[in-house]
């Protein structure tokens, strides 16, 4: 905030915060919400939101005008003198030809594919952190918008799973007679999964679920789901799954079959970071669900846990229905964005001084640890040995 003239205090320009308008079809979310521009207004900073950004989300433009933003027109002016772009969506080529050169750019990057753009960023030294390297320590929960993001996903996928259902999830006691509760399968119990399981049990269905790490099968029963049992234990680094040998891969997926077929819906959500997805429903097992079973799969975009998926589409086999979403998240952008929005605001909180100014040095280690592009060098190694390899 610029001091009054004579008080003797230093004028200090306030660090400004932009925020667009996502350009993906289909992507409703926006990065920041009016409660969080509230409270980077007070900490001193300008909020610049580009028109219509929150709309989809039901954040109207007034509500940040109310929140002490300025909403502008257009990209152009959104950008001109902006210290911080906020982004959901990993900016395309287009827009960060519009950045201004050294903007600090923070949102999701889809690091290992979205390569185009990240040696244009390099090149026009823009200073890009992705959501996605933030590291799962504890003092980075806040953060963490992987996690905010698959719990959003999870809930909607169990949803999605009980709206094509053609059964009651809930066991129901009627003048009709009795209707048995529709049992639910989720395989992969990470945070998406874990949610997945919390809401297939509110809804009143019977749920099991499976993972490769043993470690999962507390949460599960603590959810007061039953956790199927494998004599594998696939925990790898980080706590994240590693990927299977080829004789547990055949292993799991027997015992996966099995539980398939009974079940009514089924949800996958398995995945190994930075690799395609691993296959746990064959084709020989979804002939032998039961008609009418749905199975949604959150792995679609990353190839898919079953093989009959078809990202972004239905597909109805042997009366099974096969639901390949993308950006489930989306579906619920309201509170996608607020937590979305919130991870963001932990976010910034590492890129100012106490006084509010930018840091200039970029020390501590989840700015270390999530920083993909800086100072014309792509830092993230795995993204820089992508674009050495395809020369860009
Ligand atoms: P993810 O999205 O990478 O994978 C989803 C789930 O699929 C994981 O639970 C994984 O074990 C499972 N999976 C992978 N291959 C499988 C296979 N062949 N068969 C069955 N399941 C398979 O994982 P997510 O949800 O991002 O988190 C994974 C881990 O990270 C969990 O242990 C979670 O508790 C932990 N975590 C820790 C945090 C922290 O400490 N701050 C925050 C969030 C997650």
């Amino acid at each position: 905030m610029t001091a009054p003239a004579g008080t003797g205090v230093p004028e200090k320009n306030p660090v400004v915060i932009a925020v667009p308008k996502e350009t993906i079809v289909g992507e409703q979310r926006v990065a920041t919400v009016p409660e969080v521009v509230q409270k980077l207004v007070k900490a001193g900073h300008a909020v610049r939101i580009e028109h219509d950004a929150g709309t989809a989300a039901f954040y109207p433009d007034a509500l940040y005008t109310a929140a002490g933003a300025t909403v502008v027109a257009g990209r152009h002016e959104l950008f001109y003198g902006a210290d911080i772009v906020l982004f959901v969506q990993p900016p395309t080529v287009d827009v960060v030809a519009e950045l201004p050169e050294g903007t600090i750019a923070v949102g999701f990057m889809n690091p290992t594919r979205n390569l185009d753009a990240i040696s244009r960023m390099r090149d026009r030294k823009i200073t890009a952190f992705a959501l996605e390297l933030v590291p799962r320590i504890t003092r980075a929960q806040s953060m963490d918008a992987l996690s905010s993001q698959a719990t959003a996903g999870g809930y909607v996928a169990a949803v999605l799973g009980a709206n094509n259902c053609p059964k009651f999830l809930p066991m129901l006691t009627t003048a009709a007679g009795t209707i048995r509760p529709a049992t639910v399968l989720i395989l992969g119990a990470g945070v998406a999964g874990l949610m997945a399981i919390a809401t297939a049990k509110r809804l009143g269905a019977l749920v099991e679920a499976y993972d490769v790490r043993r470690a999962a099968g507390e949460q599960v029963r603590s959810l007061g789901a039953k956790f199927i049992e494998l004599e594998i234990n696939a925990e790898g680094q980080g706590g994240y799954a590693r990927e299977l040998t080829a004789e547990e891969k055949v292993m799991e997926q027997e015992m996966v079959s099995a539980a398939v077929a009974r079940a009514d819906i089924v949800i996958t959500t398995a995945a190994i970071p930075g690799r395609k997805a691993p296959v746990l429903v064959t084709k020989e097992t979804v002939a032998k669900m039961k008609p009418g079973a749905v199975i949604i799969d959150m792995a679609a975009e990353t190839g898919g846990n079953c093989e009959l998926t078809e990202a972004g589409k239905t597909v109805h086999i042997h009366g099974v229905t096969i639901i390949g979403p993308s950006n489930l998240p989306a579906r619920v952008p309201f509170h996608a964005s607020q937590m979305l929005a919130k991870n963001l605001q932990a976010f910034l909180g590492l890129l100012f001084t106490k006084e509010g100014a930018l840091v200039t040095e970029y020390a501590d280690e989840i700015l270390k640890a999530s920083m993909l592009v800086h100072a014309g060098t792509v830092t993230y190694q795995p993204a820089a040995d992508l674009l050495k390899g395809g020369k860009a």
